[in-house]
């Protein structure tokens, strides 16, 4: 798929897009929230008006999204776009959380969706950042690529404080570089296996797997069972495999899981060339064609959610918001899927692993309206957005005290369940100790991994030349 046919970026577009929300949020805006907007921005000398000035409270039928109270209302009528990256099927909320923050604030905002594989996204957004384009304000990042995208971006640290210290340390710390707080931690993600509670019952399996080679025990029974029955297509375990960042990310978690390390440890030593590892990396290609499709190998996270989330598969790897997709009306296993922390090796000592992941929202150094998008950044990552992304959509928050909340539990039971994978159970990938030379790492570990997977390398002469390639690269960093 290429960008161009999904990315509406041209200024031609966000000049409709915008005509048409400007019409809609003067006059909804304005009634809506009692504000006259006829007497904002009409000085130069504006007065600071904000948007709890109305009476807070959910702004839309059926969505539980509460305005956070302190935004500006005196940018009415800038427009602003935001950039975000694949939202699947999330998409529906991220339409009403801008709209609703346009209908609050006058601010003209719209937003853009990105390419589902975040290596794509990258290519398409350096390009962007290159060519210093003010068309696009605010960013969703990936938490592996501050290091990458410092110079571009509007440090947050002073305007955004008091939001910062409602963030998780780590989080703010992974976003800083050089002292400058490149994006605003958004949503939080971690590695998850997903699995149907209704047929490991059936097959007399009392819980999810604990080891990998349970997984394989379970998967290859179930998926036996299944396809006798008819269902021939059945598959045991579909994750992503295709050679782009999702693979970096499963990849970490078999190696990091069976003792591995974590292909760059934080001091700069690169460990990848280890037994424990390729062992894992030869467990995985045992997986393809067997329990899972020959076609694994070319697999991102929507064609998993697609295939368990149609029926056809007992266990996923996926991230938390895969949860609320799979639960979806017209899901076919709805009220049938189990969360747990992902397997570990079979050695004594071994635990599991969980990629961290997430996003940040980042203001372009190049916007030509970036107060306007510091709020939407306010907005978005505020903890009554956050808390609505989780009730709503299982986007985990990056601020503690919403775990907390009793909705917060009522509505995904697994997340104060799995509480402590989020907050702390981790495995980062090497982006910090890589800087601005991490997706040279991830494209070298990524394109191993894969000749491995489908066959065309062992695993230990594999991990060897890797090893030799990324001693390079940090020798590069280095000098
Ligand atoms: C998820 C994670 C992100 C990761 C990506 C890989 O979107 O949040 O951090 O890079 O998956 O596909």
């Amino acid at each position: 798929m290429t960008h161009d046919a999904r990315q509406p970026t041209s200024r031609s577009i966000l000049a409709a897009a915008r005509q048409r929300l400007s019409r809609r949020a003067a006059v909804r805006g304005a009634i809506g929230l009692g504000i006259g907007l006829a007497g904002v921005g009409a000085s130069g000398s504006r007065q600071r008006v904000m948007a709890d000035q109305a009476t807070p409270g959910p702004v839309a039928p059926g969505s539980t999204i509460v305005v956070p109270p302190g935004l500006r209302t005196d940018l009415a009528g800038t427009p602003l776009n935001c950039q975000f990256g694949y939202r699947g099927p999330d998409t529906a909320f991220d339409d009403a959380a801008t709209r609703i923050f346009a209908e609050a604030t006058g601010i003209e905002a719209v937003h853009t969706i990105g390419d589902a594989s975040v290596t794509d996204q990258l290519t398409q957004i350096l390009t962007q950042l290159g060519a210093q384009t003010s068309d696009v304000d605010v960013y969703q990042i990936d938490v592996i690529w501050p290091g990458i995208i410092a110079e571009h971006a509007v440090d947050l640290s002073a305007s955004l404080a008091a939001q910062a210290k409602l963030m998780f340390p780590e989080a703010i710390a992974n976003d800083t570089v050089g002292g400058v707080l490149v994006g605003m931690p958004w949503i939080n993600g971690a590695g998850l296996l997903f699995y149907r509670t209704d047929l490991l019952e059936a097959y007399g399996f009392a819980a999810p797997p604990a080891t990998w080679s349970e997984l394989e025990t379970q998967a290859a029974a179930v998926q036996t069972g299944e396809r006798a029955a008819g269902a021939s297509d059945f598959q045991g375990f579909v994750w992503q495999g295709n050679a782009y960042e999702g693979l970096t990310c499963d990849a970490l978690e078999w190696q990091a899981s069976s003792g591995g390390g974590s292909i760059i440890e934080p001091d700069g030593t690169v460990s990848v060339d280890n037994e424990r590892a390729a062992a894992a990396m030869e467990r995985a290609a045992r997986w393809v064609g067997t329990i899972s499709p020959p076609g694994v190998t070319t697999y991102e996270e929507p064609d998993c959610l697609n295939l368990f989330a149609t029926g056809n598969a007992l266990f996923m790897r996926n991230w938390p918001y895969a949860w609320n997709a799979s639960q979806d009306v017209g899901s076919a296993i709805a009220g049938r899927v189990g969360v747990a922390a992902l397997p570990a090796g079979d050695e004594p000592g071994n635990h599991s692993a969980a990629a961290l992941g997430g996003f940040a929202l980042m203001v372009s150094r190049y916007s030509q309206h970036q107060d306007a998008a510091l709020e939407f950044v306010k907005y978005l990552t505020s903890p009554e957005l956050q808390r609505s992304y989780v009730i709503e959509r299982g986007n985990l928050p990056t601020i503690a005290s919403v775990y907390d909340d009793p909705a917060v539990a009522a509505a995904s039971e697994f997340v104060p369940r799995l509480r402590p994978i989020f907050e702390g159970g981790t495995v980062a990938r090497p982006s910090s100790v890589a800087g601005p030379f991490y997706n040279d790492v991830s494209v070298a570990y990524q394109a191993a991994v894969h000749q491995i997977l489908t066959g065309s390398l062992e695993a230990s002469p594999a991990l060897k030349d890797l090893a030799g390639e990324l001693e390079t690269i940090m020798a590069d960093l280095k000098g």
